[in-house]
């Protein structure tokens, strides 16, 4: 046991408490047991660069390099991604990508450069392979983007060779190149590092959901989803959905570079240093260490939102969630009855709080056994359900992976009888301890125990569910020491290829999303299904969100849970937001309200917390945070025209709703540091209060005029305003010429027209939806402009507005 080790030890006996204490010492012993019978010991191993090109065959789109020992295939696809793969890799199989991947470029070209090396030249990107293996990726104007220095593999010498034999050609590095074509997984053994340079101004973002960013500072970071075991800080890291997707913002340009491969690895950032004219400028520097698995990249270049667009197109477009989801929603581990979920139901409603949604935990579950209720504290589900959707509140369900192994226990049985838990090297089911007690997991890179899985929501609808909320899944095991997770030597089908745990584990919450999300679609076909997921990888936005986690109440708390939703939206997952308040705890009401303030600006919009926590609905701080928290609701629901809208855009763009500053401005050093304010959608800034005490706070301004929506006051940008942030709100500003749709008085779309600064027009969309189904979506263009001294607005197609309009700003209606 190490010091991580005690301090997890310590933090899961208080989370799951004593009862499960002994559990988890036996699920720790019952991994290391199994893995020291089914993980073979390292062994030897070889290392390997590639060695001097060879030779090069050209292939639609690019073509495949090859060395002395190792070959590069690279593709430019139509849209101007690019794929790199190592000793054979090529894009499929994937947990990522959607379908088989995007088209080559017919038109690019491998071509032989002057110096022995060679490169492909397409519209948007050109690829530069060095004589000894080193890729850079420049603009179409040759200014280098990324470059990657030659890999290093470390190979395993196969058991029986020794020394010069265990390898044709013998001597380090010498080791021959592993056939063209060879399957994905073949070198799955190999150990690799990569490291790579970008520009000395550079900064770094994304890597899934990381509680120290948005911008990610100089460290190491883990790719193994993670759960922290208990309430997180900004120092914890990784945390429960890790992905190996960076977002690098440059002045030269911004690109996106994911890899590919779903094992254990680490990630080692440096940011660069400029030499202030001298000329002796330090790149930035990222080494990426992998344990295994294919060598494998995603290079997307160009705008932010050109890049994000480029990511949906390769790893789906994310799942719009029904719009009651993007109202307020209320959670808490611990609601002990069916009376106590109407008492907080009528709460809301007698205080004119707005709620759309109830999240049950796992207490209402018959001893936490998913897909079970407990029928003494809920004795009719559905009576309870169809009440409060009544009055216009929805229930969630969690669901948790972990089935409690016990005869009798009807989803055990059906599992067990279609043999569908993971299992050991040696065929054994891996038990592990989760809230029920002892825990099976079922293997979800399996199709024929996703539809298994998917099947028993029917369950969860019958109860009267309207959506899902999956835990627990990265997958975590109560462990008293090491991983808190399932064996690494646990057996995967990883869709028929089979494998371990090693590859399956970081993919285990996506396969789960997907399993849920499908069996969502097929058994209620009429309604988007709303899921979100602690865990996950590239790709889960296709089936949902995410939220926090146990994100530890207290203003460190407050702003890693802006920097959690930040960076997931880079990485493609615009759905996300923290547990209002923090998870444990009690906040004081000042924190709490601030939470609220900021969560009222994010996609998911909803306060929870762990069953020993202090109270978390509004009206238990007090008349005055209440007051301003009411505030803030009424104020979102008033926005939710614009929330949807930005919804909808996401699934069409992929553009997330919560942006960083530098959004539209990747070459604003100044946006590119500021990590206290952000956008949502293009037409408002939002500066939430991330300190105790503060009533006035400084916000950068991207360029153009930027208006405070309290107080109407203008003020050009770029620069840096000081505007009042007293209790009762945070600051939220819009940008001239902004037209966005909000909640009009009679509850249809109203459109809120911020003036265009005078000379300048402006403009904004509206996606109206009708709610939860499929229809697809009519996207209307506005455009706003001055005309003879009034703002006036009109559709870009010609077609009358049907809306009524209010303009604020320098416009009032007053001529200039
Ligand atoms: C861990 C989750 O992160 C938390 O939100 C939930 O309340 C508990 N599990 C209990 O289900």
């Amino acid at each position: 046991m190490d010091g991580r080790d005690l301090v997890r030890s310590a933090r899961t006996v208080r989370a799951v408490g004593a009862a499960q204490g002994w559990l988890s010492v036996r699920s720790a012993l019952r991994r290391r047991r199994a893995d020291a019978a089914g993980l073979p010991p390292r062994g030897a191993e070889r290392a390997r660069v590639p060695g001097t090109a060879v030779g090069a065959e050209p292939q639609p789109g690019g073509g495949v390099v090859r060395f002395a020992r190792s070959s590069l295939r690279i593709r430019v696809t139509a849209g101007g991604a690019v794929f790199c793969g190592w000793d054979g890799a090529v894009p499929e199989p994937s947990y990522a990508l959607v379908g088989t991947g995007p088209e080559a470029d017919g038109r690019a070209e491998l071509e032989p450069d002057t110096e022995g090396g060679w490169r492909v030249v397409s519209e948007r990107v050109t690829v530069a392979v060095s004589r000894y293996g080193a890729v850079e990726i420049r603009t179409p104007g040759g200014v280098v983007l990324r470059r990657e220095l030659p890999p290093r593999w470390w190979d395993l010498v196969p058991e029986g060779a020794s020394g010069r034999d265990a390898v044709p050609g013998g001597g380090p590095d010498e080791a021959a190149a592993p056939e063209e074509g060879a399957r994905v997984g073949m070198y799955g053994e190999s150990r690799w590092v990569q490291r790579s340079e970008v520009a000395a101004d550079a900064r770094f973002f994304g890597l899934g959901g990381r509680a120290g960013g948005p911008r990610l500072r100089g460290g190491t970071y883990r790719l193994w989803n993670t759960d922290p075991g208990g309430a997180f800080g900004p120092g914890d890291d990784p945390l429960s959905l890790t992905m190996p997707v960076q977002l690098v913002v440059a002045d030269a340009g911004t690109h996106l570079v994911f890899h590919d491969n779903s094992w254990d690895g680490r990630v080692t950032l440096h940011e660069g240093e400029e030499g202030r004219g001298s000329g002796h400028d330090r790149a930035g520097s990222c080494e990426l260490r992998m344990d295994g698995g294919p060598l494998r990249y995603w290079v997307l270049t160009g705008t932010p939102a050109r890049v994000l667009h480029g990511w949906a197109s390769l790893t789906g477009a994310p799942a719009l969630p029904p719009r009651w989801a993007l109202g307020h929603q209320h959670a808490r581990f611990g609601f002990g009855d069916a009376a106590e979920v109407r008492r907080v139901a009528a709460g809301y409603r007698a205080r004119g709080v707005p709620l759309t949604a109830l999240h049950l935990d796992i207490d209402h579950f018959d001893g936490h056994r998913v897909f079970t209720v407990d029928r003494t504290r809920f004795p009719d589900l559905p009576g309870l359900a169809s009440e409060l959707r009544q009055e216009g509140v929805r229930l969630v369900s969690i669901v948790d992976p972990g089935v409690k192994a016990e005869p009798g226990n009807a989803v055990y049985e059906s599992g067990a009888a279609a043999d569908a838990f993971v299992r050991e090297a040696r065929g054994r089911e891996v038990r592990g301890a989760v809230w029920p007690g002892e825990a099976v997991f079922p293997d979800f890179t399996d199709a024929r125990v996703r539809k298994w899985w998917g099947g028993l929501y029917a369950e969860r609808l019958a109860q009267g569910f309207a959506g899902v909320w999956h835990d627990m899944n990265e997958p975590s095991s109560f462990a008293a020491f090491g991983d808190p997770t399932l064996p690494r030597s646990a057996r995967h089908a990883l869709e028929g290829r089979g494998g371990d745990h090693r590859e399956a584990h970081n993919v285990y919450g996506l396969a789960m999303a997907r399993a849920g999300y499908e069996g969502l679609c097929e058994l209620r076909p009429e309604e988007r299904p709303f899921l979100f997921s602690r865990s996950g990888w590239a790709g889960l936005q296709r089936y949902g969100g995410t939220w926090s986690g146990d994100v530890a109440s207290g203003w460190p708390g407050l702003r890693a849970s802006l920097s959690l939703v930040l960076g997931l939206g880079l990485c493609g997952i615009p759905y996300s937001g923290p547990d209002i308040g923090g998870y444990a705890g009690v906040p004081s009401g000042e924190l709490y309200l601030r939470w609220f303030q900021l969560g009222a600006y994010l996609p998911l919009f909803r306060t929870h917390c762990a069953h020993d926590a202090g109270r978390r609905e509004p009206w238990e701080f007090g008349e005055e945070v209440l007051e301003h928290a009411r505030a803030a609701a009424l104020e979102r629901e008033r926005l939710l025209p614009y929330v949807y809208t930005l919804g909808h855009l996401a699934r069409l763009t992929g553009a997330p709703y919560v942006r960083p500053l530098w959004w539209g401005a990747p070459r604003d050093r100044g946006l590119r540091d500021c990590e206290d304010a952000f956008l949502l959608g293009d037409a408002l800034l939002v500066a939430p209060v991330l300190e105790e005490g503060t009533r006035r706070r400084a916000v950068r301004l991207p360029r153009g005029r930027w208006y405070d929506t309290a107080t109407g006051e203008a003020y050009d940008g770029p620069g840096q305003v000081v505007v009042e942030a007293p209790l009762a709100r945070i600051p939220v500003l819009a940008r001239a010429g902004a037209v966005l749709p909000v909640t009009g008085a009679d509850g249809g779309i109203e459109l809120e027209v911020w003036a265009p600064a005078p000379g300048r027009k402006g403009g904004g969309i509206v996606v109206p939806d009708s709610g939860d189904g499929w229809e697809r979506p009519c996207v209307e263009r506005m455009e706003s402009r001055w005309e003879a001294g009034r703002v006036v607005v009109s559709r870009a197609d010609g077609e009358p507005v049907e809306y009524g309009v209010r303009i604020r700003g320098d416009g009032d209606g007053a001529e200039l």
